[in-house]
């Protein structure tokens, strides 16, 4: 079945507008989407410690990583085996080397094995090892620690290289950014109350930067005119004005570059959007990742995190708000301009849904991906 609308004009038909807003196409997509694909979560240097833990949604199911005696970290269904409790109910914190059940007080060690099923005897034919934790695949990649539902995933090298899912180009030419040996200087949380997707879509083009991000183009001067590379080259990046030395709210650079870069990666930016939620922005003297996490049809959760060389931060002076500001700043812009859009998705108006001008063709790419993925 074909849904959507299409145009013999230059401009691109979007999704209909029921894809933003109704809960059946978002549920369809946790099955399809978040619950098959690798789903980045955060960093694994947030749980330094043996017994930390993080609960994080994904693909509407909670799940609990947390890192073992043996420093191994894992990730299992925050559901207790036994009727059903859920077990952790903080978004964070510690443990004192296992998990206990309010309920009954099933008792499950680090590793996810149940140690302890009071009253329940040795001779009770009850095999414990059947009942530890149900787990949850779990890949680290440059520190990043990324889930995956499906009982068999798929190897996560073949999604990260799969070419429609680098909707930007190649992450691995960039390993010189060491994104893993960077250290969280700055984190920020937003609620958005707009699809993923809208938020997908703004963040894969430019047209919009001219009107909504004066200060941006202030720093990358191509972002006036709506292209998001020079020239359709991903890979080359963007290069700051001429007068700009960094990426931050006074343009000026207050930070060493970082180690290992090469000379073209001074004063350049580049932006590489991996589906199904993670943005990474490489900048010369810092990095910062996004995640983007589906909370409901109208509601996303982004976390940024602000991403500098652990020897620039142990510097006394180490300050980094000249940096965070902007991008902040940035985000917010788009957030507003998301939440916009999302207030029209219902609207009779856009019940075809709209269209990508010429600027915007490659968001096109996404929109097939999606509607592939669901079988639409
Ligand atoms: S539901 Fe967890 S111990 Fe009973
Ligand atoms: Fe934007």
């Amino acid at each position: 079945m074909t849904t959507t609308v299409r145009s013999s004009s230059p401009f691109l038909s979007t999704f209909p507008g029921r894809y933003y807003y109704d809960p059946a196409i978002f549920q369809e997509e946790q099955e399809h989407i978040f619950g098959k694909m690798w789903f980045y979560v955060g960093r694994a240097d947030a749980l330094s410690s043996h017994g930390s833990y993080r609960v994080v949604t994904v693909a509407s199911e909670s799940i609990i990583v947390m890192r073992d005696k043996e420093g191994q970290l894992h990730a299992f269904f925050n559901v207790c085996r036994h009727r059903g409790a859920r077990l952790c109910n903080q978004e964070s914190g510690q443990l004192k080397g296992s998990i206990q059940c309010k309920y009954h007080a099933w008792t499950y060690a680090l590793d996810g094995r149940l140690i302890g099923a009071p009253n329940v005897m040795s001779d009770e034919q009850f095999d414990r090892l059947a009942y530890g934790l149900l787990p949850v695949a779990l890949h680290i990649w440059e520190g990043l620690i990324f889930l995956n539902l499906a009982e068999n995933p798929q190897p996560f090298e073949a999604q990260l290289n799969d070419p429609r899912v680098q909707q930007f180009g190649d992450i691995s030419p960039y390993d010189r950014y060491q994104i893993g040996r960077l250290k969280v200087g700055k984190s920020i949380t937003y609620e958005v109350q707009a699809n993923w997707k809208l938020i997908i879509e703004n963040t894969l083009e430019c047209y919009h930067c001219g009107p909504m991000h004066p200060e941006l183009c202030e720093l990358i001067p191509l972002y006036r005119t709506g292209k998001v590379f020079a020239d359709e080259d991903f890979s080359a990046g963007v290069m700051l004005g001429e007068q700009v030395e960094a990426f931050t709210v006074t343009g000026k650079a207050s930070r060493p570059p970082l180690p290992g870069l090469l000379p073209e990666d001074t004063r350049r930016y580049y932006g590489l959007l991996f589906l199904p939620n993670m943005f990474i922005n490489l900048l010369s003297d810092h990095v910062v990742v996004d995640t983007f996490q589906p909370m409901g049809p109208e509601r996303t959760v982004v976390i940024s995190d602000w991403l500098f060389d652990p020897d620039v931060m142990a510097r006394p002076d180490f300050d980094p708000s000249d940096a965070v500001d902007l991008l902040d700043l940035v985000n917010r812009q788009d957030w507003v301009v998301c939440e916009l859009t999302q207030k029209s998705m219902a609207s009779r108006a856009y019940r075809n849904g709209g269209n990508y001008a010429p600027d915007e063709h490659h968001i096109r790419g996404f929109v097939e991906y999606v509607l592939e993925k669901l079988r639409h």
